[in-house]
């Protein structure tokens, strides 16, 4: 096994984006791409000579052959020791989990999150940090200067390893530990809940689907759901991780879990409903006819979070990315605790969390999660939310009921005008920002603009400063909208328009939420040009 030092020229364009590298899996099948990229990693972790390295992805197409040549180069790199998920699987939260409890330098964690998989899907590699999170901007921004920069990569001449088998074994000088991906998650998990309570939901004949969307969750729902919990079998769906994911898109919107949907809004609907996404880090939250905006889900949970052991001292503060709805704002006020609105992404709770500033934050992308690890947790979200139903003995569509009843509702939907020209989207966003300065004070569609602005942060904790994340219009009657380019698409630009509505205590509470947004989303689409800019008259998808 010999280390070997390999000539390399950079690539361009391998800048992290929201979440990491993502690309196409045949941009990364290229010759030395995964390589330049791995070794701009390794250039820029301070102290990883000697030190160890967690290692594992989300099972789609490429993930076996990525997951060896990083071993191969960690050994040469001197990394001392790496713990890789068995079958090179590890779920987004749990990799943060292993991370943080095996004291590693960080790991390298391979998915495209949501993005269909397979040879002509997409895949992505991400760096998170000692602390279990994703690395932050000024790591990022150091891998992609590096990237541009890197003349050569290390690596070792050697056969792949067995990584289906448990167990220590040897590659180099570093030494290799292969872990079942579940056990150090599942046993998280129970020291958070009151397990035996939701053990007794499921024996009082409580029932719920759970769809892991042939994606990484399968096998960890299965433990905790149906082996720990006592969850019926069958419970999970789809729960066979694929590498092509059977074809479909893993991402848990009402767009894509059909089959999840339609079983909740069907004849004969069990009390819950949940899925996940690609890499386990989304979740998607459903009752008997009920769906339940993730910006809502993050609102209960914090309104209830005293009933979940982990929360019995109450929460620190709250956080939400800016395009999330205020639902959250509300219960935090009520509570007297601080809500941070930070830019979209979940490396900026990171700080938060680690300063003990908050304990629960979350996203409306589906992201929802809190200080127990440092990324999102889809499973947990689920957990979280059973732990609530069975102390608070409510059906879904009921604590929604009483949540709206105490703080009002808010409406809330976005659209996503996907892979539309770069150029498109730059004019859009800029004719828009200019126009910003001029619209407070104004009315639009019956409503009057109490304030626009572009969203920047200065995050409180470490000073750092995030410029231009999001176009934002409010108005008077609580109601908003907001703009911005998703950071995580791997062709063109993604136009992302968010809209919320608010509805205060005794106010109109039983629309469908398109319904109620309609009058918005015109004045979104209007208000920016959208079909002049772009040529689309409707967004792919509506959630
Ligand atoms: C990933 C990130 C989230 C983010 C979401 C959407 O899931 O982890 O933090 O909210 O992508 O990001 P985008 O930039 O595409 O709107
Ligand atoms: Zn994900």
């Amino acid at each position: 096994m010999v280390p070997v030092t390999c000539p390399t020229t950079p690539f361009d364009g391998q800048k992290p984006g929201t979440s990491g590298l993502r690309k196409a899996v045949k941009v990364f099948e290229q010759p030395r791409y995964l390589e330049n990229f791995v070794q701009s990693i390794f250039d820029c972790v301070d102290g990883l000579s000697g030190a160890t390295l967690v290692i594992g992805g989300d099972g789609r197409y490429h993930n076996r052959t990525a997951v060896q040549t990083i071993l191969r180069m960690a050994a040469a790199n001197g990394v001392a020791r790496a713990v890789v998920g068995r079958g090179g699987i590890l779920s987004t939260p749990a990799a943060s989990c292993v991370i943080r409890k095996r004291g590693a330098i960080g790991g390298v964690i391979l998915s495209a999150s949501h993005n269909p998989g397979g040879p002509d899907g997409d895949f992505g590699i991400k760096f998170n940090a000692a602390n279990g999170g994703p690395a932050p901007e000024s790591m990022t921004d150091a891998f992609f200067a590096r990237s541009k920069a890197i003349a050569e990569f290390k690596t070792l001449e050697s056969p792949d390893l067995d990584l289906d088998r448990l167990g220590g074994t040897a590659l180099g000088g570093m030494a290799v530990e292969v872990i079942d991906p579940v056990a150090d998650y599942a046993e998280l998990m129970e020291s958070l809940f009151d397990m035996a309570a939701i053990r007794k939901l499921f024996a009082s004949g409580f029932r719920m689907v759970f769809d892991a969307m042939h994606a990484v969750t399968g096998p960890y729902a299965t433990e905790i759901l149906e082996r720990r919990l006592g969850a019926p079998a069958g419970t999970v769906i789809n729960g066979t991780p694929l590498e092509d994911f059977g074809g479909h898109h893993p991402d848990p919107n009402l767009a894509h879990a059909e089959e999840l949907v339609e079983r909740l809004f069907g004849p004969d609907a069990p009390d819950f409903g949940a899925a996940s996404d690609g890499d386990g880090d989304r979740n998607m939250i459903l009752g008997r006819n009920v769906f339940v905006s993730p910006s809502d889900s993050l609102a209960v949970l914090a309104a209830n979070a005293t009933h979940v052991p982990a929360f019995k001292g109450g929460l620190a503060g709250v956080a939400r990315s800016m395009p999330t709805s205020r639902a959250v704002d509300r219960v935090a006020a009520k509570l007297g605790i601080s809500c941070y609105e930070t830019p979209t992404g979940w490396k900026f709770f990171g700080t938060l969390l680690d300063a003990g500033r908050i304990n629960l934050c979350g996203e409306e992308s589906f992201g929802t999660g809190a200080d127990h690890v440092r990324e999102k947790d889809g499973l947990w979200a689920v957990l979280m939310w059973l732990n609530v139903l069975a102390a608070r003995g409510l059906s879904v569509a009921e604590l929604m009921a009483e949540h709206w009843g105490t703080y009002g509702r808010t409406y809330y939907g976005r659209h996503d005008y996907e892979a539309i020209p770069q150029e498109a989207a730059d004019a859009l966003i800029a004719e828009l920002r200019g126009k910003l300065p001029s619209l407070a004070g104004t009315a639009l569609g019956g409503r009057t603009v109490a304030a626009a602005d572009e969203f920047a942060y200065t995050d409180p904790v470490d000073g750092s400063r995030s410029e231009r994340q999001g176009l934002r219009v409010g108005f008077e009657d609580g109601s908003r909208i907001v703009y911005r380019l998703s950071g995580t698409g791997t062709s063109g630009a993604t136009l992302r328009v968010y809209f919320e509505r608010y509805e205060p205590v005794g106010g109109e509470h039983g629309l469908d939420a398109p319904v109620a947004l309609k009058p918005l989303a015109d004045l979104a689409a209007e208000l920016a040009g959208i079909e002049r800019h772009t040529g689309r008259t409707k967004p792919d998808v509506a959630t």
